[in-house]
């Protein structure tokens, strides 16, 4: 279960010369059309993949005072964290043992007390999940609280990401990652803060936006500002030896076949300008580049720039509805400096090339429904696209 990413080299100091193409040498069939629509396929592709793997919930920032709390929906399950008195986030099923009501109302907050107390019927329950009162006048003698605590929910924080996983069997964390987390690690995630959060109900199956996020195909006409700051893009590819020709440009250093950013682009923002201090520890390659990513199937990607990082989480609300939350990420240093405008220069870029995407997506959707498309076909540029329903049939096979 891998995307066939292999590292990109960002110019030719790193070319050892003797990599091929990176495409795909046979015209590969798409998932079927109904894969994209059907609700039955959609019902097992949340019981196979967003049930049993990790989930990316939010950055730790959101809830990283003690009883902080936030409730999410994975596919049809409610869920909530909440930070325990030891600093320890846990995680529950929003579901009372009582007869079953949600628990967790607001979507996030701070509780008041040492408690979290259903809505209901006030039953009481500490942070560890142990149900610690009942209301009732009197008690079954055959009643004994212990064996009525919240529903645990595996949870991870790595790097400060918060993930969970609502299998009983959770694989390692780690084996969602598809895009190597060594793509990120000399980006300090886990000390950054949220600046600004986007939320985009997306018209599209899920799938639809994974593919879109794994081709530049579509960069010229959908997103003209986006190939103006990263000029590879503007050639449909998005790592230099995707094209056939690769090894024809190994001299030419101009970021449109070398990669990185325009001339005078420093960052990704709507003039290219940065709006903090670049980290220290990113080499000179991770400066060259531009933007760096990490993935963790099927549930997050997350951009890493010279001066700031974003997260976007991507989860279905049903076969032809995807939601995807962005999380803008600073150094506290960078968000006491900045002014409206310049979190107004990073936003703007991010939310008009995630808008083109979710159109595009929206688009792509509409044409699916056709009785008549039983299968697309994936061109040599389209191997990440491969990578993916390699993953997605895989996941789907036992
Ligand atoms: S359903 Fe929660 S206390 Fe009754
Ligand atoms: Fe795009």
């Amino acid at each position: 279960m891998s995307l066939q990413q292999k590292p990109t080299p960002p110019n030719r100091r790193v070319l050892s010369g003797t990599e091929d193409f990176d495409g795909l040498r046979e015209a590969h069939p798409t998932l079927s059309g109904p894969s994209y629509w059907d609700p039955e396929i959609y019902k097992m592709e949340l019981e196979r993949i967003f049930y049993r793997h990790w989930i990316f919930l939010c950055h730790s920032d959101s809830v990283a005072e003690t009883r902080a709390f936030r409730r999410f929906t994975i596919g049809n399950q409610g869920i909530f964290l909440v930070r325990d008195e030891d600093g320890t986030l846990r995680g529950f099923h929003n579901t009372c043992r009582h007869r079953g009501s949600a628990l967790c109302v607001e979507e996030q907050g701070r509780l008041t007390g040492r408690a979290i107390r259903c809505p209901y019927h006030q039953w009481a329950y500490g942070l560890d999940g142990r149900l610690v009162a009942t209301t009732s006048h009197a008690v079954a003698p055959d009643f004994d609280k212990a064996d009525y605590p919240l529903y645990p929910v595996a949870v991870r924080e790595w790097r400060g990401c918060v993930f969970a996983c609502l299998s009983d069997n959770a694989p390692d964390l780690e084996e969602g990652f598809e895009r190597g987390s060594d793509r990120i690690e000399h980006w300090p995630l886990e000390d950054l803060k949220i600046g600004h959060v986007w939320r985009k109900v997306m018209d599209c199956n899920w799938k639809v936006f994974w593919e879109n996020f794994n081709e530049c195909l579509h960069c010229p006409n959908i997103h003209p500002e986006l190939c103006d700051l990263v000029p590879i893009y503007g050639r449909r590819i998005s790592s230099v030896r995707d094209a056939a020709d690769w090894q024809d440009h190994l001299d030419d250093m101009h970021p449109r076949y070398a990669g990185g950013l325009r001339e005078g682009g420093e960052s990704w923002t709507m003039d290219g300008r940065p709006v903090g201090a670049k980290f220290d520890r990113l080499t000179e390659a991770e400066l060259q580049r531009g933007q760096s990513y990490f993935v963790s199937m099927p549930s997050v990607f997350i951009a890493a720039h010279r001066d700031y990082m974003r997260t976007v989480r991507v989860l279905p609300l049903g076969p032809e509805q995807t939601e995807i939350v962005a999380e803008w990420l600073f150094p506290q240093a960078t968000l006491d400096a900045m002014t409206p405008e310049d979190l107004k220069r990073v936003t703007d870029f991010g939310i008009l090339v995630m808008q083109q995407d979710g159109d595009a997506s929206a688009l792509n959707q509409q044409g699916l429904r056709s009785h008549k498309y039983e299968h697309g076909v994936l061109m040599p540029e389209e191997h990440w696209v491969k990578g993916f329903h390699d993953w997605v049939r895989e996941a789907l096979a036992d």
